[in-house]
């Protein structure tokens, strides 16, 4: 019986020396020691494990990866799966790497193909043989899933305080500019006279939405996967649980196949990352408008714009248009990851290792995009002249003038088609509502008044649209009041 097994395990009586030999032939200097070499007589083709060797962008999970590794030496000891003297070292030893890493000191190498097996080699290397007893119970399925999972955990959090940042600014760009006027637009028609604050805020309510849903990728990822092994459990006595508890994490996943392969948790992410874009991109386009001749509502910092190279008058708002731009970018992020998990068989396939390329880009273009967005807001100077000549010199108050009458007992249809006629007169004569005479409204309707004067102000137009959630100085100061409070309940001080 022993016989037989030393001849399965060397293939041929004679094949020890021979593969051996094979052996030191074919592989290259750091590829001979491949943590899953065991199976393979030849070394992994050098193009073929750059292709698909994932080290250059996961290496960015190293502290993840090791905090996962030490959580999970940890249980094994408690367990008694392995001995805690071999559980301290392996900690220790991680710590080590750890330290090195973050200073400088580690050599990543693609040979080794992703992060956790260039920290688990380096760390045998350096343990010896307690180093190879960390990966019992555990594969790099469920490792990378738990790295990832604790990952987005900390960059959520990371993505929320940005908002919050955001959001802070938009509400004192509000308070600073709260009696400014300027049309608000339909169509991007001129359509009713609002507070320019009250537009603001209105982002304010947007990111509110944004943060709500990172709220939700991060339950999603606040799920531990560790102890689903390649795709089906362990055969080791191990105590999910235990892991769950050292990384703080709020439940565990309760099927092994789920584990390793759900990624809802990374579309949710790119999902909620996509419709903040749209939102800063939304106000980018805003922006970059408000900043044109044609509107000249806003100036931006000089230190926020560059110049041309050409034009020497230019000063250009590259951040909105940059950020309008990486929009794409990452609503592309998020249509590869539905893309790269559509009609995926269960449970792990490399594809999914596709994964994180997108994922961290897009993270760090949001990260980037909202701290930017905060000093473009802070830094941007608002032309209240030129938004009050926009509402005075225009009909935006013609709705007014229907509201007026209604007021007065006229059905509003009529009331619209009065005001109506009264806006056709004043553009064939080249004027504006507020320059007709009382007699010459008169014309239009008996029920016109010296009062009809004040009721076209844009402040009267203003303060008047005070139904919940209007643009009337008390509804604009409600909705500050109530965005401050909410700033305070999220642990910012504003
Ligand atoms: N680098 C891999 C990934 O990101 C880790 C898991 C590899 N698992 C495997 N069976 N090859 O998905």
């Amino acid at each position: 019986m022993n016989n037989k097994i030393n001849q399965l395990q060397s293939g041929t009586p004679n094949a020890a020396t021979n593969s051996e030999q094979r052996e030191s032939e074919s592989r290259q200097p750091g590829q001979a020691s491949r943590l899953w070499g065991g199976r393979f007589e030849k070394s992994t083709d050098e193009m073929i494990n750059e292709f698909q060797a994932s080290i250059n962008f996961d290496k960015r999970m190293y502290r993840e990866d090791i905090e996962g590794s030490q959580a999970h030496a940890k249980m094994l000891a408690a367990q008694k799966i392995i001995s805690d003297d071999d559980a301290e070292k392996i900690c220790a030893g991680l710590q080590k790497i750890l330290s090195d890493i973050d200073a400088g000191k580690f050599d990543f190498s693609v040979a080794l193909e992703d992060i956790h097996m260039n920290v688990e080699k380096v760390l045998t290397d350096a343990i010896g043989e307690a180093g190879g007893r960390l990966h019992t119970a555990r594969s790099r399925n469920d490792q990378v899933a738990l790295d990832t999972h604790l990952y987005m955990r900390r960059q959520v959090r990371e993505v929320q305080r940005l908002i919050l940042n955001l959001q802070t600014e938009l509400v004192k760009a509000a308070e600073k500019n709260r009696d400014v006027i300027f049309p608000g637009y339909t169509h991007l028609q001129r359509a009713q006279p609002i507070l320019f604050a009250h537009h603001l805020l209105a982002y304010f309510s947007m990111l509110q939405r944004d943060f709500a849903r990172f709220d939700g990728v991060y339950q999603r990822a606040d799920l531990m996967p560790l102890g689903a092994g390649a795709l089906a459990g362990t055969t080791f006595p191990i105590d999910r649980n235990f892991v769950a508890r050292e990384l703080n994490f709020g439940a565990i996943y309760s099927n092994s196949l789920d584990a390793v392969s759900d990624r809802d948790y990374l579309l949710e992410f790119l999902s909620a990352a996509s419709i903040l874009m749209v939102h800063l991109s939304r106000l980018s386009e805003e922006i970059i408008l408000w900043c044109s001749r044609e509107f000249s509502f806003i100036e931006l910092d000089d230190a926020h714009c560059t110049g041309s190279s050409m034009m020497p008058q230019k000063k250009n708002p590259d951040v909105p248009e940059l950020v309008r731009g990486k929009t794409g970018r990452v609503v592309g992020h998020l249509t590869a990851l539905l893309m790269t998990v559509k009609a995926l068989p269960l449970a792990y396939n490399k594809d999914l290792q596709e994964d994180k390329e997108g994922v961290f880009d897009a993270l760090d273009t949001v990260k980037f995009s909202l701290a930017v967005f905060a000093q473009i807001v802070a830094g941007m100077k608002v032309r209240r002249e030129n938004m009050r000549r926009a509402v005075e010199e225009d009909f935006s108050n013609a709705t007014d003038v229907a509201d007026y009458l209604v007021k007065k007992n006229l059905p509003f249809r009529q009331a619209h088609e009065v005001s109506g006629k009264l806006v056709h007169a004043c553009i064939a004569h080249g004027i504006y509502l507020k320059d007709l005479t009382l007699e010459e409204f008169k014309e239009f309707s008996p029920l016109f008044d010296v009062d009809i004067f004040d009721a076209i102000k844009p402040e009267t137009c203003v303060a008047a649209r005070n139904s919940l959630g209007g643009t009337s100085y008390e509804q604009v100061d409600a909705q500050i009041s109530a965005a401050k409070d909410w700033l305070t309940n999220h642990g910012n001080d504003n």
